[in-house]
């Protein structure tokens, strides 16, 4: 268990300025695909997304309405999935034949994304749905998932538990504005 006063354990993976330099480049990347678009919809995951999210439609300038939705799939004290997503809490307003971008903080197992992915598309009608993630650890994607890969990502990182700039160990550190990794005991 790290001490969650002590971040000597932590290294830092990204700084604060390589994560704003890559949010730009990819801002730009998404406005020009999104350019004839009218109404996208940018529906940020909580918890883990709500910092990249915040950059991110600053950094893409295009109009958008934005949704936040909120899921489970790892419990507080792990770092392992628990292999089930579900929505916690939903208020998303009718998106029938909406462009929907889903920006996410990782895409690790792959299953809170195929779970976004049929969600928006089957349940609620989306046009297009596309993913932005922040992070894809490819490296630990579920074997029936393999095919599944952010359509934007930022960084492609091998099997850290990484922590900061919005993502969580046991609900701690998502307040640093860079990214850092921990050796996790296994
Ligand atoms: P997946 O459903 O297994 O792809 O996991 C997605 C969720 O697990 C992410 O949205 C994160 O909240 C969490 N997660 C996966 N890897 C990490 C990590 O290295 N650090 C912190 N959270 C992680
Ligand atoms: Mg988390």
């Amino acid at each position: 268990m790290l001490n969650v006063k002590d971040r000597s354990a932590i290294k830092v993976l990204y700084s604060a300025e390589q994560i704003q330099q890559r949010i730009q480049e990819l801002a730009q990347q998404i406005s020009r695909d999104y350019k004839d678009v009218d109404d996208l919809v940018v529906v940020g995951v909580l918890k883990g997304a709500f910092m990249f999210a915040a950059d991110l439609v600053r950094a893409m300038g295009l109009p958008v309405q934005i949704e936040f939705i909120k899921l489970s799939s790892y419990n507080n004290d792990e770092t392992e999935s628990s292999g089930k997503v579900k929505a916690v809490d939903l208020s998303l307003p009718e998106l029938k034949g909406r462009d929907v971008l889903v920006v996410e903080d990782i895409v690790d197992s792959g299953r809170t994304a195929k779970f976004l992915l049929d969600f928006f598309n089957e349940h609620l009608s989306a046009k297009s749905v596309k993913i932005a993630a922040l992070f894809d650890k490819p490296c630990r994607r579920a074997e029936e998932l393999e095919y599944i890969k952010p359509d934007y990502c930022c960084f492609t990182i091998d099997d850290y538990f990484i922590l900061g700039y919005g993502l969580d160990y046991s609900q701690h550190f998502r307040e640093l504005p860079y990214v850092g990794y921990v050796e996790l005991a296994s």
